[in-house]
């Protein structure tokens, strides 16, 4: 394709709504970092980055913005559809992910101190929830992963965690399905009811728990939190709430992916499969190359605080960026033969889990937990396949994330 002949993608080709970017997102991205790795996109208001270098150096940033309050009002993607109400504080109306210091700072301390803490000693926990999951897998007969174990995994885990009563489980599934339409800018009218009935009914569990803890603590992170604060951690109920609340639905979605791209791309790739079957201590790296391959999350956002200039592109504080992990990570610049997933790559920077100050404060969980998953998957079926090796993937639509509907397998 000459220069003349190249059409910008627009926002919504750049998500899985498109069903060209859904089959195969790299055909759609190449030509554009290779031809325009900075580019404004007027209808989303928004500079899109796709280059490793520009994507590692922007999330790197800590004196760049991410609350949208910040961002100039042509700035439609990174300011969401709703209005943002004025008349609350940031840090009420938001969770760490769009908050800016000191307000994210002083929130983000207390909640790493407390949840590595658990992740710490929760190992034998996620061993011991992987392992009742796999147990419920007939295997004579096909089944679909991600229904089946891929999805109820890391609910289940992140809800262990935070103390949530596990007869409620069937619940905290719907509502964080419901509440990750949030981060869907093309949600329907039904997608919006579900995510307002579902931020409802957390809001009300959530501050239940939290009351309920603050009386009587119990061995979870509710409790763990509600004791920060007791010794004087600067954070409110309604923050905590908010936060707790991010944890629930940003541990939910984003592992079960990993752990269904994971299995796939293993499946796809028996030479990969074999190393990791003579040589388990290969999971590390073969979690890394997953990310960085099929990263579940595609895009992270900032915001410019001062006068920049990208790649020769003038940028006005106030202006948005939406950079493109997904394209970063097979950038051909950074990593030699992009396109190749091979789980014996000698490093493994990507940039899945973002960088900086907002880097993933889930990363270690969804580490332990895919690892531990992918591990046990394989070793319980010694003959796991596709059920159908020829059937192309069923992706799911949810712009900005990547993963499968359905993952059919034989053992
Ligand atoms: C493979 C799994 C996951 C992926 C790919 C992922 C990806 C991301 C990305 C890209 C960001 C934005 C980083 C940035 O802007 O620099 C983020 C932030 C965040 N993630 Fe994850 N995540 C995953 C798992 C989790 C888990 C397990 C949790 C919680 C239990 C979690 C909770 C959060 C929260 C609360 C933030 C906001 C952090 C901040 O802004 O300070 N994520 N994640």
């Amino acid at each position: 394709m000459s220069e003349e002949t190249y059409a910008l993608p627009s926002i919504l080709q750049l998500t899985p709504l498109d069903p060209g970017y859904r089959a195969d997102p790299h055909a759609t991205l190449d030509p554009l970092r290779a031809r325009c790795p900075v580019h404004r996109d007027e209808t989303a208001g928004t500079f899109i980055l796709t280059r490793y270098e520009d994507v590692r150096a922007l999330v790197s940033d800590r004196t760049l913005w991410r609350d949208p309050i910040n961002a100039e009002p042509a700035a439609r993607l990174s300011r969401g559809l709703e209005a943002i109400p004025a008349d609350v504080p940031r840090s009420e109306a938001s969770s760490i992910l769009t908050l800016d210091d000191p307000d994210h700072a002083r929130i983000r301390q207390p909640l790493t101190q407390a949840f590595y803490a658990r992740i710490a000693r929760f190992k034998p926990d996620v061993e011991r929830i992987i392992d009742q999951a796999l147990e419920q897998i007939d295997p004579t007969k096909p089944f679909d992963l991600m229904s089946a174990f891929c999805v109820p995994v890391p609910i289940d885990v992140i809800a262990a965690i935070l103390g949530v009563d596990h007869a409620r489980l069937v619940e905290f599934r719907d509502w964080s399905e419901g509440l990750i339409q949030g981060l869907n800018p093309f949600r329907t009218p039904e997608q919006t009811a579900h995510m307002e009935r579902s931020s409802a009914a957390l809001t009300d569990y959530f501050a239940r728990a939290i009351a309920e803890r603050r009386a009587q603590p119990k061995d979870d992170l509710i409790s763990d939190m509600t004791r920060l604060q007791t010794e004087g951690a600067p954070i409110s109920d309604i923050e905590l709430r908010i936060n707790l609340t991010a944890l629930l639905v940003g541990g939910n979605l984003t592992t079960t992916d990993l752990i269904g791209n994971a299995i796939r791309l293993l499946l796809l790739n028996p030479g990969e499969l074999a190393k990791l079957r003579a040589d388990p201590g290969l999971i590390g790296p073969a979690v890394e190359e997953t990310l960085r391959y099929e990263p579940p999350v595609d895009v992270t956002g900032r915001i410019a605080s001062r006068d920049m200039e990208i790649s020769g592109c003038p940028i006005k504080p106030s202006q948005s960026f939406t950079v493109f992990l997904r394209a970063a990570n097979r950038d051909p610049e950074r990593f030699e033969d992009p396109h190749r997933f091979d789980i014996s790559r000698p490093r493994h920077p990507h940039v899945a889990f973002g960088g900086g100050a907002h880097i993933c404060i889930g990363a270690p969980l969804a580490r332990l937990e895919a690892q531990t998953a992918i591990l046990k998957v394989i070793a319980r079926f010694p003959n796991l396949r596709l059920a159908d090796p020829d059937a192309p993937a069923v992706w799911r639509t949810l712009p900005f994330f990547r993963g499968l509907e359905r993952l059919d397998l034989l053992a």
